[in-house]
């Protein structure tokens, strides 16, 4: 071994010849050899570049593929023994207000006679508007003057019209109350804080964070002991050997409701209702699940399964995720871009809350882009295409069909109250699954094994790369001999 002297590179070249006559690399040493000659020395030179270019590529296309082509979706058929979730219900009752609620209200604020009417009627429809009526809002000089009297500023239109509305599911009167059954067994219903207003949801996979209480005042809902006087679940489900599963959501006073029909684990679409009916409706869905791997969410990240599970929010308004929050997520920003404010049905409690539109703009600004907001693109595309908004999939999801949706008729005789109700009859026989195909130690493994094949290297090769260079380098250095 050379004695340690300070020429230079050619020390550290007589080190580097060292490694290679010793390492684990097996052509390495061939290129050191003093025996070979020249025309040999280049050529084992030639293959080992070679080889750590395929070596190279071939990881960085097993990189390639553990980032963009690690998970799939495969397709299920053992239907004997699933249990599938029915789908959800939401019901916005259409007429909002508490008429008791409403009157201790104006008589806390001495509003009385005309004056109250015209506001029940301006408070009722600000309740009630949604993207295709804003133009319905009644306005004049009079309703102004009442609002400036009362100090109510376009950020306080929610939190008045919740104070001013009776949360139904807590109605001690059983008869009366909101409330989602299925014979002896209660199933959990909310109030929900909707693009329609505040509405109620039953059997629902999504969490408390869902509901008018925390959206609005960033609150969990109050216990409901009447919910929990019987047994009570999160969701009705249904297997294969079960003929007909069904749950009723009843409980409305009101003349009339509209219902929507969507999978347990989304919110609704607030342009996808059956329309204001005066009896409720009986739906019969069928559902096909997409389900997961129990390792998806801890072995991939979002960018590499594509979808969101709800608690992976990365929402500024919402603080949980399903496709359709994300793309009401997409509307208040493009409201907020073309009308330079947000309408009172979306939360607001973020660090800089945007701007909440006055009625007069709602009437103003809205109506004419309707179907822009609601569609989020425009047919003659005067603005943005349609990708401008991209909201991931939601990881465990359903899709929901309806076969049949007819009004209940009589219902109101019969249950005292108005109400919607599903049905199910047939059950799916395909499922989808979201599964992992390459995992990280997919991953390692390949690197590992495609480095072995083309230079036979291995983990412990590469501690030995350290060793030589850090700690046997120190030793040459001080002159200890190896
Ligand atoms: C389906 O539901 C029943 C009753 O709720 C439960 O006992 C059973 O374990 C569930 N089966 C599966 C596969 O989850
Ligand atoms: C209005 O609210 C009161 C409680 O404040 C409740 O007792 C009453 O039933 C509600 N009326 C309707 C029609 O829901
Ligand atoms: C609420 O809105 C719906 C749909 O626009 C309408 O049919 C209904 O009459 C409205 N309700 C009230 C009380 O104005
Ligand atoms: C709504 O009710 C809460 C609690 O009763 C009260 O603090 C708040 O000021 C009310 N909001 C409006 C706009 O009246
Ligand atoms: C959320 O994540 C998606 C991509 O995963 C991105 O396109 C979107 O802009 C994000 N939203 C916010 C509000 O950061």
């Amino acid at each position: 071994m050379a004695k340690f002297n300070w020429r230079g590179p050619k020390i550290i070249l007589d080190y580097i010849k060292l490694y290679f006559n010793n390492c684990c690399i097996h052509g390495f040493r061939y290129i050191v050899k003093p025996m070979l000659i020249v025309f040999e020395r280049s050529l084992w030179c030639a293959l080992l570049v070679v080889s750590i270019y395929f070596c190279i590529n071939v990881c960085l296309s097993s990189v390639d593929r553990y980032y963009t082509k690690s998970t799939h979706i495969g397709l299920e058929r053992n239907y004997h023994f699933w249990n599938t979730t029915l789908p959800s219900l939401t019901v916005c009752p259409m007429q909002r207000l508490n008429d008791s609620l409403f009157s201790s209200y104006c008589r806390a604020n001495g509003i009385k006679g005309q004056d109250k009417t015209e506001f029940w009627n301006f408070m009722e429809n600000l309740a009630n508007s949604t993207y295709t009526n804003f133009q319905n809002i009644p306005g004049s000089d009079n309703i102004d003057s009442i609002l400036m009297n009362l100090g109510i500023k376009p950020e306080q239109y929610m939190e008045l019209i919740y104070n001013l509305t009776f949360d139904s599911t807590y109605e001690p009167v059983e008869k009366l109350r909101t409330r989602s059954i299925d014979g002896q067994v209660n199933i959990h219903v909310r109030q929900v804080l909707t693009e329609y207003g505040l509405c109620y949801l039953g059997n629902s996979k999504l969490g408390k964070e869902y509901s008018s209480r925390y959206l609005i005042f960033g609150s969990y809902p109050e216990y409901n002991k009447y919910e929990h006087s019987r047994t009570l679940l999160e969701v009705q489900l249904g297997s294969f050997f079960e003929k007909d599963v069904s749950f009723t959501l009843l409980g409305f006073t009101s003349i009339a409701i509209d219902s929507y029909i969507h999978s347990a684990f989304e919110v609704m679409k607030v342009d996808n209702n059956f329309g204001y009916t005066d009896e409720g409706v009986v739906y019969d869905p069928e559902s096909e699940e997409i389900t997961a791997e129990e390792n998806l969410e801890t072995e991939t990240s979002i960018r590499q399964r594509k979808c969101r599970f709800h608690h992976e929010s990365n929402l500024t308004h919402f603080p949980i995720y399903t496709r359709n929050i994300c793309q009401q997520e997409c509307r208040i920003n493009l409201a907020y871009r073309i009308c330079k404010c947000i309408p009172h049905f979306y939360p607001n409690r973020i660090s800089k809350p945007k701007t909440v539109c006055d009625y007069k703009t709602l009437k103003a600004c809205f109506p004419k882009h309707s179907s822009f907001f609601l569609k989020l693109y425009e047919e003659h595309g005067k603005h943005e295409k349609p990708a401008t908004c991209y909201c991931e999939q939601n990881c465990l999801d359903a899709v929901v069909t309806t076969k049949s949706a007819l009004p209940m008729i009589g219902s109101k005789q019969l249950l005292g109250s108005i109400g919607s109700a599903i049905s199910m009859k047939t059950w799916p026989q395909n499922r989808l699954k979201r599964q992992v195909i390459f995992s990280f130690s997919d991953l390692l493994v390949s690197i590992g094994g495609t480095a072995g094949l083309f230079l036979g290297f291995s983990v412990l090769g590469l501690v030995e790369f350290i060793y030589f260079f850090t700690m046997r380098l120190i030793w040459h250095i001080v002159g200890y001999k190896i």
